[in-house]
């Protein structure tokens, strides 16, 4: 099976298009349902394969730690309460010790510095890189869907999806090649183009594989839109050194960092569960009524 076995979480970001929930909740521990956005990602990752999950992590964000560890009184608790399947929910949901790894970016300088941040824990190995405000519900979990385009194509893979033409500004924005399937050769990318400018509407989502590669071009911590160090620049950089797709993934991607996306997400995710998804239709039917 393709697989990726070590994939960087950067979330060290302030979370401020969220205030005032994100004051002192980490952004990434907001819950779709009744699950933190991080925990889909760790277990996105999981079913890539990973094995290594690198936190690039800052001040305010150790509820994280805390999340992925036994909560040795909870345990207990559910243990002698006779709550089976929850427990069995909560050991599952946590990795084994020493596959999760924090560091910690230090300074805001961008995406492109924050993956530079997890350097010494990559080695030499291609990698993920899994942007967690971007939850994507698909059938074949989207990193899986890299891992394997990864392991056909052998170099870089991002993940792509067309926006409407007034949104490239928000993305890093893809000059697309010759197309095959789902694969689409990168001969360019620009990050957080204008409209005018952007070579195309094919926007890169949060999801990457990366060769190493990648961080001699983000040592030189070169600044670029928006006065910080962007992953696009250094993976620009690499465009025809070795081979680079982007990969139209399958599957529904919401943007979780944005009030209105979080929303979206959590009501998509809610009507499609049987548990709560009925009553929650009559619910809104009745509030719309
Ligand atoms: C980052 C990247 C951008 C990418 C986007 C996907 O931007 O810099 O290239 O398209 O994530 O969500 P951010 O949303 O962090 O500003």
């Amino acid at each position: 099976m393709a697989s990726i076995k070590k994939v960087v979480f950067p979330v060290a970001g302030l979370g401020t298009r969220m205030l005032p929930a994100t004051r002192s909740l980490p952004k990434e521990m907001l819950p779709v349902v009744d699950k933190p956005i991080i925990e889909y990602a760790l277990e996105e990752a999981a079913a890539a394969g990973a094995e290594q999950f690198i936190f690039v992590t800052g001040r305010g964000k150790a509820l994280i730690e805390d999340h992925f560890d036994r909560a040795v009184e909870l345990f207990d608790n559910l243990e002698r309460k006779g709550k089976k399947q929850e427990l069995e929910a909560l050991r599952g949901a946590t990795p084994p010790a020493g596959e999760v790894v924090y560091t910690r970016q230090q300074e805001a300088k961008g995406l492109g510095h924050a993956v530079w941040c997890a350097r010494h824990l990559i080695g030499d190995e291609p990698f993920g890189v899994m942007l967690v405000d971007d939850l994507i519900d698909a059938a074949t979990p989207c990193m899986k869907q890299m891992a394997e385009a990864h392991a056909a194509t052998g170099g870089n893979v991002v993940a792509v999806m067309e926006v409407p033409e007034e949104q490239t500004a928000r993305y890093g924005v893809l000059d697309p090649g010759k197309r095959e399937g789902d694969l689409v050769e990168v001969r360019g990318l620009v990050e957080k183009p204008d409209p005018a400018e952007a070579p195309s509407r094919l926007a890169v989502v949060g999801r990457y594989v990366l060769l190493a590669e990648v961080f001699e071009h983000l040592s030189a911590h070169q600044v670029g839109a928006g006065g910080e160090i962007q992953l696009t620049d250094a993976m620009q950089r690499m465009i025809g050194r070795q081979p680079f797709h982007g990969l139209r993934f399958e599957g529904r991607r919401f943007d979780c960092g944005d009030k209105l996306g979080y929303l979206e997400a959590i009501f998509a995710l809610a009507l499609k569960r049987s548990d709560i998804g009925p009553e929650l239709r009559e619910l809104i039917a009745r509030e719309l009524g």
